[in-house]
C-alpha cells in the first residue's frame, strides 16, 4: 500500500445571484440558478494524507505542509460538527471516485477500503466571515481527496485540464458537501443552473474584476447558511423568487456576454436586497446586517446606477459588503473606501481559474 499525501487549492467565490433555497437539502438541488464570479488569492489549502489503517477520514487542526509560509494561511477553527461535516465527505468522495473517475478513463487505486484518509486545510481568510469559506474548503478537498484516491495522477491531472465534464462531474461531487463550492472549479464567471448536475464557466465580454471586501464583522455568523436556505422558503416573498431569478439570470448572463458592468450591477444590487429581504421576512425573521453594513450600503447606493463602470456590490450570508470593480479602476476605489470607512479592513483580491492541484509526495 502507498502512503501518499496530495495537496489543492481552491479560491472562494461571490454570487451576484445567489443560491438561496433548495430543493433537496440532502444532496443540495438548488431552488434556483445562480452567477458568481471566482476570486484567486482568498482559498483554501486543503491535504488529503492516505494512510495504511481503517476505512475513516479525520480531520487534523494543523496547517497543511503546503500552507506553510503562505500569505495569512491560518487553520480555521473547526467545531466538532464543522470537522465532522467535512469527514462526511471525504468519504463520500471515497463512495464516488472510483466510478467517477473510470468515466473519465482514470483507475482509481486498489484497496480503498484499506485506507484512512487524514485532512488538513487552512484559509487565507477569517472563517465565518461572510466570505464563502465552505465553498473554497469542500473544493479543495474534493479535488485533493479524489486525486489521492487515483491510481495514476498524472492521468488525473490531464484529465483535470482538458475534461471539462471531467472538471464538472468534481464540482457535482463537491456540491453534495455544500453547494456553492461548485462554482469555485472554474473561472472567472461561473453560472451554476437549477436543473443541471453542474457549473459552467459564462462567456463574458467583461474586464478583468477586482473584489473588494469591506470587513464589518469578523466574528461567526448568527445564523448559519444552512438554516438561511430553510427559513427563506417561509418568507411570504418567496412567492415568484424562482421564477424572477430565472429572469434575473438571464439578464445578468447576457450583460455580462456584453461586457455590461451598468446592468450587471443593477441586477446584483437589486438580487442581493431581495435575499436580504427574504431573511428579514421569514417565518423566524434575522438579519445578516450590523449598523455598518447600513452604513456602506447607504454610501454605494448613489454610485450603483451611475457612470460607466459603476461597482457591483452585493453582500452573502454575512455583515460583509463585497464589490466587484475593474481591476483598472481597483486601487481608486480602495483608496475611497479606506477614507469613507477608515475603522474598517478591506480584504482585496482579483479574479481566478479556479480550484487545482498543488502537489503529491
Ligand atoms: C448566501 O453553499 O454555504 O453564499 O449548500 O448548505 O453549504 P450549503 O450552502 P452554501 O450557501 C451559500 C449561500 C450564499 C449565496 C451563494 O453563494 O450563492
Amino acid at each position: 500500500m502507498r502512503e501518499l499525501t496530495v495537496t489543492a487549492r481552491a479560491p472562494s467565490n461571490i454570487a451576484l445571484i445567489k443560491y438561496m433555497g433548495k430543493d433537496d437539502a440532502g444532496a443540495n438541488v438548488p431552488a434556483n440558478g445562480s452567477l458568481s464570479l471566482t476570486l484567486d488569492s482568498l482559498r483554501t489549502v486543503a491535504e488529503v494524507r492516505v494512510l495504511r489503517g481503517p476505512p475513516v477520514s479525520r480531520w487534523v487542526a494543523e496547517l497543511p505542509a503546503a500552507a506553510r509560509g503562505l500569505d495569512g494561511a491560518r487553520v480555521p477553527p473547526l467545531s466538532e460538527a464543522a470537522a465532522a461535516r467535512a469527514c462526511r465527505h471525504a468519504e463520500r468522495v471515497r463512495a464516488q471516485a472510483p466510478d467517477l473517475l473510470a468515466r473519465h478513463g482514470v483507475r482509481a487505486r486498489s484497496g480503498l477500503e484499506d485506507v484512512a484518509l487524514e485532512l488538513r486545510t487552512a484559509n487565507t481568510f477569517p472563517a465565518a466571515a461572510g466570505v464563502a469559506s465552505s465553498a473554497s474548503s469542500f473544493a479543495a478537498l474534493t479535488l485533493a481527496a479524489s486525486a489521492a484516491l487515483a491510481e495514476d495522477l498524472d492521468a488525473f491531472q490531464r484529465a483535470y485540464a482538458n475534461r471539462p465534464a471531467f472538471r464538472q462531474e468534481l464540482a457535482a461531487l463537491s456540491r453534495q458537501g455544500s453547494g456553492s463550492s461548485c462554482r469555485s472549479f472554474d473561472g472567472p464567471w461561473v453560472r451554476w443552473d437549477q436543473d443541471g448536475a453542474s457549473a459552467l464557466r459564462a462567456g463574458n465580454r467583461m474586464p478583468a474584476m477586482t473584489s473588494l471586501v469591506l470587513l464589518v464583522a469578523q466574528g461567526p455568523k448568527a445564523v448559519a447558511s444552512s438554516d438561511a436556505h430553510r427559513l427563506v422558503r417561509t418568507s411570504p416573498l418567496w412567492h415568484g423568487r424562482v421564477e424572477r431569478v430565472a429572469a434575473r439570470l438571464g439578464l445578468a448572463c447576457a450583460a455580462l456576454a456584453r461586457g455590461d458592468l451598468r446592468e450587471l450591477a443593477r441586477i446584483a444590487w437589486t438580487e442581493m436586497w431581495e435575499m436580504h429581504s427574504l431573511f428579514h421576512t421569514c417565518a423566524e425573521p434575522f438579519t445578516y446586517w450590523e449598523p455598518a453594513s447600513l452604513e456602506a450600503l447607504r454610501w454605494f447606493a448613489p454610485h450603483i446606477g451611475a457612470g460607466e463602470a459603476p461597482p457591483i456590490v452585493t453582500m452573502d450570508a454575512g455583515a460583509n459588503v463585497h464589490c466587484l470593480v475593474p481591476s483598472a479602476d481597483a486601487d481608486a476605489w480602495a483608496a475611497r473606501l479606506r477614507e469613507a470607512f477608515p475603522a474598517r479592513g478591506l480584504l482585496e483580491d482579483r479574479q481566478g481559474p479556479g480550484a487545482s492541484l498543488v502537489d503529491a509526495r
